[in-house]
C-alpha cells in the first residue's frame, strides 16, 4: 500500500493554497513544504518547511521536489500554463501524486472545457496524461470543487451585496455545487489519505448545491434594510462579449471572467454535480444556515 507522508504544496500564498496547507497541516497526518518563487514576498508558519524554487526550471522544482510523495499545485492564472514544469519535476523526482490546479468546474464537461478561459488546465491534464503513458509511475488527481462559496461571496463573485445590486445570471433559476475554502483543504487531505480510491481520476466535492435566487433570498433575509435591485443578464450574451473581447485580443480579467460565470451559471455546464465522493473524502457539507452565517459575516454593519 502507497503511503503519501511528505507533501509538497507550490502557490501556498494564493486564495485556495492557503487554506488547502493549514488543512495538510492541521491533519497531522503530512511532512509539509511550501515551495515558493524566488520573488514570493509571503510568510509562512513555522510548522511548514519552505523552499524556493525558479518555477520555470525543471531541474530546480525537481530539487526542490527530491522526496516528496505528492505534489499540490495551487498556482494562480499566471502560474497555470506553466504547470507542465511542474509535471517534469515531479516525474523526475519520483513524486507518486500530482495533483495540477483545478480546484473549480468540472472541465470533463465538453461545454466547460471548449470556453477560452480553461484553455492552459485542457493542455495542462492533456500534458500529464501523455506524460504518464509515456513513463508510468507517478499518478495524478484531479478535484473538482464547483465554486468557492465563501470565497465567491466575500469577493462578490457569486452574489455581489456590496451595492445593492447584485448581477443575477439566467434568472438566478441554475443549481451550482459550491465548496468553502476550508472543506477544498479537507478534500485534498482526503485524496492524499485515500491514494488507491483516488488515483488517476476527477473528485468531485461540494458542501451545497444552491441557486443565484435562493443566495438573493438568504441575503435579502439578512439584510432587509438594504435596498436590493437585482440586474438580470444572461449569460449567451456574456459568452458572446468575452469571445468578441477576445478577437479583439483582450485578454483582460473581465473578458476572462465572463466565461467563468457562463460556466457556473449557464444551463448544460455541469453545475450541479451528479454525483460526488465526499463520503470518501470526509466532507459534511454545509447548509442554508451556514450560508446565511457567512451573508450575516458580510453585511454586518449595514455593508
Ligand atoms: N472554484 C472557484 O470558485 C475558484 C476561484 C478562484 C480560483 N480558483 C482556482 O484555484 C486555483 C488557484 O487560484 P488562486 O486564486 O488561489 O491563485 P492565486 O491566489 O492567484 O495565486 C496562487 C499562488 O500561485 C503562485 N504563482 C503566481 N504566479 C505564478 C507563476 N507564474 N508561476 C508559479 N506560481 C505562481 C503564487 O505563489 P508564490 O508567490 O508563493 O510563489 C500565488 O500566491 C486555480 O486553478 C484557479 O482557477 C477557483
Amino acid at each position: 500500500m502507497v503511503e503519501i507522508k511528505n507533501v509538497a504544496i507550490v502557490g501556498a500564498s494564493g486564495a485556495i493554497g492557503e487554506p488547502i496547507m493549514k488543512a495538510l497541516v492541521e491533519s497531522g497526518k503530512f511532512n509539509v513544504t511550501v515551495v515558493k518563487r524566488p520573488s514570493s514576498k509571503a510568510s509562512f508558519p513555522a510548522s511548514v518547511k519552505v523552499v524556493s524554487a525558479d518555477t520555470t526550471s525543471v531541474e530546480s522544482v525537481t530539487a526542490a521536489f527530491e522526496g516528496q510523495d505528492a505534489v499540490v499545485s495551487t498556482v494562480g492564472t499566471e502560474g497555470l500554463q506553466g504547470q507542465q514544469v511542474l509535471i517534469d519535476a515531479a516525474i523526475a523526482a519520483g513524486v507518486k501524486r500530482f495533483l495540477p490546479s483545478e480546484f473549480g468546474t468540472d472541465i470533463a464537461n465538453p461545454k466547460v472545457g471548449a470556453l477560452p478561459v480553461f484553455g492552459y488546465k485542457i493542455a495542462t491534464q492533456k500534458y500529464l496524461q501523455e506524460a504518464l503513458a509515456a513513463k508510468p509511475g507517478m499518478t495524478y488527481t484531479y478535484v473538482s470543487n464547483g465554486a468557492f462559496l465563501d470565497w465567491g461571496l466575500k469577493n462578490g463573485f457569486l452574489l455581489d451585496t456590496k451595492d445593492g445590486k447584485p448581477t443575477i445570471y439566467d434568472g438566478g433559476k441554475t443549481v451550482f455545487s459550491a465548496t468553502t475554502l476550508a472543506s477544498v483543504g479537507q478534500a485534498v487531505v482526503g485524496v492524499l489519505s485515500h491514494y488507491e480510491e483516488t488515483k488517476n481520476r476527477c473528485v468531485y466535492v461540494r458542501d451545497i448545491d444552491i441557486s443565484q435566487k435562493r443566495l438573493l433570498e438568504i441575503a435579502q433575509k439578512v439584510a432587509p434594510e438594504k435596498k436590493w435591485e437585482p440586474v438580470n443578464v444572461n449569460t449567451v450574451d456574456i459568452e458572446k462579449s468575452s469571445n468578441e473581447g477576445l478577437a479583439r485580443g483582450e485578454f483582460t480579467i473581465p473578458v476572462m471572467v465572463g466565461f467563468i460565470f457562463r460556466a457556473i451559471f449557464g444551463e448544460g455546464y455541469g453545475n450541479k454535480f451528479e454525483k460526488d465522493d465526499n463520503a470518501l473524502l470526509g466532507i459534511t457539507g454545509k447548509t442554508e444556515a451556514d450560508v446565511e452565517a457567512i451573508f450575516k459575516a458580510l453585511l454586518a454593519g449595514g455593508k
